[in-house]
Formats: structure tokens, sequence, C-alpha cells
């Protein structure tokens, strides 16, 4: 099939070369001049595991063309997907401006019936706005005859895993109450689709919910475990027994109940706050929602609490060695890190901070630039050389064993401060090294 994929970050480029991948000839617009010039040489503007391959094949093959040109898009897709950004606007809402512009750009250039698929996550009601705004611009253009309807297509993929979650989706979350509409996006995510049948065919508006309260039920959950942490640290309770004990309910599962020191990344800090404000827009308070975002604010804190308990509020002349600073391991995305904010706060105590990260260092000099309060070290161990006390804000699998040796030499005294629970307690006291954990007897 010709799809076409308006955006080409995160959601866009993945979902474009997956479908490429599976056959279809995909066109990716995007008003970045740059980065299509960079993308159509192989250039990826963002770390993920197994993309850049998959973007160089397709393209290479000709399933995956790249361009700026709208009408080109317009022309090449009867399947067109609305992939561009959504930035909180400045009450917490998500800003419609770009998925409203490509919606009066589709209007402007169709000429044919047109499926019109929002993937990018928007609040309730969208779909409905994007249709006014092509029914609108069509009446401009005289051409209300063209046929078009709007689909609802949430996307559920994790960066880091984004094109293994994009190939083997768990679900495929179809909004519209066209039956043509269905059949077309059954038939685009056949290879997708074959040992059960993941399709769920919904209306627009549940499609749109669907996706918001997909997200905030996983930032609930890990809220929720980050609170019993915080008890658990204070009855002297071991919170990684309590996962288990619990996860082994199937009603609650193992999967996201790890605390830590709060959830990042570009959605569920954004999707609670946007729902939040739907709901506040409303007349409903959102209680829940509104507890779950108030914890993870604090957890972000939680560690450096503990670092300003063991060395007083101020750190002037101490330097801090830093694992981690991506919001989750496999990428370089530091959007809403926990890490972030821990820098942060000890920089505002005086303190310098030697980093390391395995993908995000280039990110975080984009960042913060060069200051003399941070050195980012080129390997795990010299971010160690000489600082106070370690913390750990990722969970890198490369920092999941302990080398007690290197942090026993590195550091001046060894201690470590684990925000992500990653050794035995009872092993890294047995090596002579003083824990902080989050909710285990320290
Ligand atoms: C999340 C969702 O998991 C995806 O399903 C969704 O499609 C995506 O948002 C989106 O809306 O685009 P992502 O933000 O990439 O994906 O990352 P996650 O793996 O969900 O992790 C989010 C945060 O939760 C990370 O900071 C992670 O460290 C934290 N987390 C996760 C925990 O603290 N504990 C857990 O048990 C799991």
């Amino acid at each position: 099939m010709n799809v076409t994929v308006f955006g080409t970050g995160y959601v866009g480029l993945v979902q474009a070369a997956v479908l490429a991948e599976a056959g279809h000839r995909v066109a990716c617009i995007d008003i970045d001049q740059e980065k299509i010039d960079r993308l159509k040489q192989g250039q990826i503007p963002i770390f993920e595991p197994g993309l850049a391959p998959l973007v160089k094949r397709n393209h290479e093959s000709g399933n995956l063309i790249f361009s700026t040109s709208a009408a080109e898009g317009v022309a090449h897709g009867d399947l067109i997907f609305i992939a561009v950004g959504t930035p909180p606007d400045e009450d917490g809402s998500a800003d419609l401006r770009y998925v409203l512009t490509v919606a009066r750009t589709i209007a402007e250039h169709m000429e044919g019936k047109k499926y019109i698929i929002n993937k990018s996550t928007v609040p309730v009601g969208t779909a409905d706005k994007v249709r006014e705004e092509v029914t609108r611009t069509l009446r401009e253009r005289n051409a209300l005859n063209l046929e078009f309807d709007v689909i609802s297509n949430p996307e559920f993929l994790k960066e880091g895993s984004a094109v293994a979650d994009c190939m083997k989706p768990d679900r495929i979350i179809i909004g519209t109450s066209e039956n043509a509409s269905e059949q077309k996006m059954r038939q685009l995510y056949a290879p997708f689709n074959r040992n059960h049948d993941k399709v769920i065919v919904m209306d627009v508006r549940s499609a749109e919910l669907a996706k918001y309260a997909a997200n905030c039920m996983l930032a609930t959950k890990i809220s929720f475990m980050n609170e019993m942490a915080v008890i658990a640290d204070k009855v002297g309770a071991d919170i990684e027994a309590v996962r288990q004990g619990i996860g082994s309910d199937p009603r609650i599962g193992y999967h996201f109940i790890y605390p830590g020191i709060g959830y990042g990344g570009s959605c569920f800090p954004k999707d609670v706050q946007a729902l939040k404000t739907t709901a506040t827009q409303l007349g409903i308070e959102p209680k829940v929602l509104n507890a779950v975002e108030e914890r993870n604010h604090s957890q972000k804190h939680y560690l450096l609490d503990k670092v300003v308990q063991r060395y007083g509020d101020d750190l002037a002349g101490k330097t801090f060695a830093l694992w981690g600073l991506a919001f989750k391991p496999n990428t370089d995305d530091m959007r809403e890190a926990p890490a972030r904010v821990l820098m942060e706060e000890l920089w505002r105590r005086g303190a310098r901070v030697q980093a390391f990260d395995p993908e995000a260092m280039e990110e975080c000099q984009r960042i913060y630039g060069a200051r003399p309060d941070l050195q980012l070290c080129g390997t795990k161990e010299s971010a160690l050389t000489n600082a106070e006390a370690l913390i750990i804000a990722t969970e890198w699998q490369q920092f999941k064993a302990i080398d007690v040796a290197a942090v026993t030499s590195g550091l001046n005294t060894p201690v470590i401060f684990d925000g992500r629970n990653l050794y035995d307690p009872l092993q890294v006291a047995e090596s002579g090294i003083e824990y902080h954990c989050v909710g285990r007897p320290e």
C-alpha cells in the first residue's frame, strides 16, 4: 500500500521504517530540510536500537522515501499518518498546532479519498478537530466532494525497544466508525497481525482516551510502588521482596512495578499532565492523577535527600560520580530524566558532578553546555576518580554487576546511592561499601 507519514520524530520514523520493511511504500515528510537530507544519507537523528539498518535497507530498496514536499506526500499516500509533535502548552494541555497544520496541508493538496490517521498522542476530541480543519479547507477549495475519514490509531512503542514493539505490537487500536477505514487499516497492519487478531476496533474518542489511559495506568503503577518503597524504608521492610510478593498475583503482575527515582521520558510526564488538564477543563478533579504526579515529583528528589542526610545541605567542594543520564536504558533521551533533577540539585548545593552514560553524553553536553561543575567522563570507572560517592540514576546493563575494586579504588570513600536498586544490599555491605538504595534495609 502507499503510505505517507508526516513527522519524522520518534513515532513517525519508527512506524514508517517498520511499515516499509513489511513491504508498503512509505513516504516520510518533514519540514526540517536538514533532517530530511541527513535521513537520505542514512543518518538517524535519534539513538534507537535496530532503527538505523532498517531505515538504510528500506531507503536503498526504494520502499522508504524522504521529502520535505507536502504536496508529494499527499499525492503519494492513500493512508496518511499524522505523527508530528504535541508539545505541552503553558497550561499543560497538548499543543495541537502542528497536528492541525498537517490536517490543513493534506486538505490543500488532496485530489482523491484519503484516510487520515492520527498517530500522535492527542487529547480526546482531536480527530473531530482534524475533521473540521480538513472540511474547512476543502470548503475553501470548493472541493467538499472529496472524501476522507479521520482515524485514531495510537502508538504504544517504548523508547529503546521501539522497533521491536512496532514489529510485534500487543494490540492495534483502530478508532473509526467507518467500515471502509477498518478494512484499510486491517490490510495495512496485516503483516503484523499474524498469530491472533490484535486489532481492536472502537469509536474515535475511545481510541484517543485508551492511549492516555494506558500511559496513566502505567505511571500510576510506578508512583504507587515508589510510595510503597518510601513506606518500606521507614518501616524497615524490603520493597524488592514486597514487589515479588505482590507481582506473583496475576491481577497485579510483575511488569512496571519496579520502584526507583521516578518516571521520566517524553510520554508519562506529558500525558499525565495532559489528561489532568482535560479532566480539570471538564470540571473533574483528577485526584488519582494529581497524586501520581506529586509522588513522581518528590521521588525524583528522594535519592538526593539521602545524599543530603549523609553529607549535609552544603555540598560545596564535594564531587559526586553519576552513572546514568538518560531517563532509562537503551536511549540517549534525557527529557524529564531523574538524573537531571539530581544533577541540578547537586549543583545548587555547590557540588561538582562527574558523569558517565553509555549513550546520552552528547545530549547532556547539548543541554548543559560546558560548565565547571560538570565533567563528562569517557568511562564509568573514570567518573569515580576522587569522587565522594557514586550515584546511580539509570539501570544500564553495564552498571548491573557491581565492580567492587573499581568503586573502592576510585572513590574517596566507598559509598553508593543507587536509585535503581541494582545490587544486593547484603553483598554490597560485605564488600565494605556503604550502600543507600530505595526502599531496602541499608
Ligand atoms: C511509554 C510507554 O511504556 C509506551 O507504551 C508508550 O507508547 C510510550 O510511553 C509513549 O506514549 O510513546 P517510554 O516513555 O518510552 O514508553 O518508556 P517506559 O519504558 O515506559 O519508561 C517510562 C519511565 O518509567 C522510565 O523513566 C522508567 O525508568 C520508569 N519505570 C518503568 C519505572 O520507574 N519503573 C518501572 O517498573 C517501569
